[in-house]
């Protein structure tokens, strides 16, 4: 792993869109994994900016976001696909067909999971992955406990999701329980990763994922086993990590 420190929310935000902007530089036609959550936010104001700048074109670029609620349609607000078309889609030249999104309406989960996968295959695979983290240590809506091997599934909420996420909800009521999410075997097979941490809440999550042991308890830890993962933190959410190991991961 490859773990860069930012000194703030800003910085990390310009960093990560510098790594993507310079993916579909050189690959016009990239691949691109996409998250949602407060993290990469500032991200895609950053990639929306290279936009508008004209440093580069989204035209040929495909998209696969990594999760999305079950039973929310893209006109609800606190859809994933809502928030995508908000924060990037509507603010660039991406055409429509190369946006894939998990269908929260499906009424074939196992169908539609089979289908997002295929046409990941079909995409040749994704290029860049780039992943938030849960306090959990969720990555994508993969739970603690979750399986290693598994494609996109349906999966149940934890209760510690379910509370984190109510804060974009009217009520702890209205968060739905379900969603449809990659799997930990959807995102190890992107050929690179970048994953985002902003804030001291995510400090201990981040010393585990990049320092303990692996573990399904903490699903994110198992990017340790990723030839091509680039973590990028602010100082606060790097708060544990001391200058040494620091320096042991750069060797
Ligand atoms: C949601 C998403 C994850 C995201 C996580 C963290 O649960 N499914 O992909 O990483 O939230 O969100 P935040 O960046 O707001 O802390």
């Amino acid at each position: 792993m490859r773990v860069i420190v930012a000194k703030d929310y800003e910085e990390l935000s310009k960093k990560a869109a510098n790594i993507i902007s310079s993916q579909i530089t050189l690959k016009p036609n990239s691949v691109l994994g996409l998250a949602t959550g407060s993290t990469p936010i500032g991200t895609y104001r950053e990639l929306v900016r290279l936009y508008n700048e004209g440093n580069i074109s989204f035209k040929e670029v495909v998209t696969f976001n990594l999760d999305e609620y079950y039973g929310l349609d893209s006109n609800n607000q606190q859809s994933y696909a809502y928030y995508m078309n908000q924060q990037l889609f509507n603010h660039i030249d991406i055409k429509k067909d190369n946006i894939n999104i998990p269908n929260g309406m499906t009424e074939d989960i196992g169908l539609e999971c089979k289908n997002y996968e295929k046409k990941i295959r079909q995409a040749n695979g994704i290029d860049i992955q780039l992943l938030g983290i849960g306090r959990n240590g969720h990555i994508g809506f993969n739970e603690p406990d979750v399986k290693f091997e598994a494609l996109t599934h349906l999966v149940e909420l934890d209760e510690d999701t379910i509370k984190a996420n109510s804060r974009f909800f009217a009520s702890i009521d209205d968060v739905p329980k379900l969603a449809i999410s990659m799997g930990i075997k959807t995102i190890m097979q992107s050929r690179s990763i970048i994953l985002l941490a902003s804030g001291a809440e995510k400090a201990k999550t981040i010393h585990h994922m990049i320092l303990e042991k692996i573990t399904p308890e903490l699903p994110a830890s198992v990017l340790q086993l990723h030839p091509n993962v680039t973590v990028i933190l602010d100082e606060e959410a790097a708060l544990l990590l001391t200058e040494g190991d620091l320096l042991e991961m750069e060797a």
